[in-house]
């Protein structure tokens, strides 16, 4: 069973559509934990709920970024983590532990990366450029952590379509249904081990 822990700091839609696919179809993965910079998110509740340990790390409750770092690292740790999915995690993760697992670390972005990316890109932010920009198309994207804000390989991109009326509240919407599709996809290949990376370039194995 490869564990997972969950990054999350506000609904936790994404968490929860992951979590209940790998219980359907009885996938070889389950989460072990789920981290958030804030006290009670919403998403905790359900994590309590699920049975799945909740822990509170956010830098500013320690005296020092490397006390954090090491803190973080030792729950991952004593909690055996393979794999680090980041869902609405709205804090960029700090390098060690990006290093600790490159390649084992994902996040669902919700446009088609690398387009509409960036720092301070989140939430309707980015639906409200997409709407301003006039493009025909959106969606989601599930990419690999790496050190930047939204730069890592991209292991599967879905779209959306946008028409010149649409709202980028309608946008959100068709966008989160496609997340709530692709990510638990891109974490079931990754409990399968069908992910290879070649560089910038994702592989997905049959
Ligand atoms: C999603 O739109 C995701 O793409 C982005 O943050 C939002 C989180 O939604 N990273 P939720 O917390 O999973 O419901």
């Amino acid at each position: 069973m490869v564990k997972l822990a969950a990054f999350a700091s506000g609904q936790g839609s994404n968490f929860k559509a992951i979590h209940r696919h790998l219980k359907k179809l009885s996938l070889p993965g389950r989460y072990v934990l789920l981290i958030s910079d804030r006290p009670n998110p919403p998403v905790a509740d359900f994590a309590n709920a699920e049975g799945i340990p909740f822990l509170h790390l956010n830098a500013k409750g320690f005296s020092s970024r490397d006390d954090y770092v090491k803190r973080l690292l030792t729950e991952l740790k004593a909690h055996k983590v393979e794999w680090i999915t980041l869902a609405g995690y709205l804090k960029l993760i700090p390098s060690e532990v990006v290093r600790a697992y490159n390649g084992r670390m994902m996040n669902i972005h919700p446009a088609l990366l690398p387009s509409f990316g960036g720092k301070g890109m989140y939430g309707m932010n980015v639906h409200n450029a997409v709407v301003d920009s006039g493009v025909k198309v959106s969606g989601a994207s599930v990419h690999m952590v790496d050190e930047e804000y939204d730069t890592g390989p991209v292991i599967i991109q879905e779209t959306v379509p946008v028409t010149y009326e649409d709202t980028p509240e309608e946008v959100a919407a068709r966008v989160l249904e496609v997340e709530h599709k692709i990510y638990p996809q891109a974490v079931e290949l990754a409990v399968k081990d069908k992910i290879r990376l070649h560089g910038r370039r994702v592989e997905i194995l049959p």
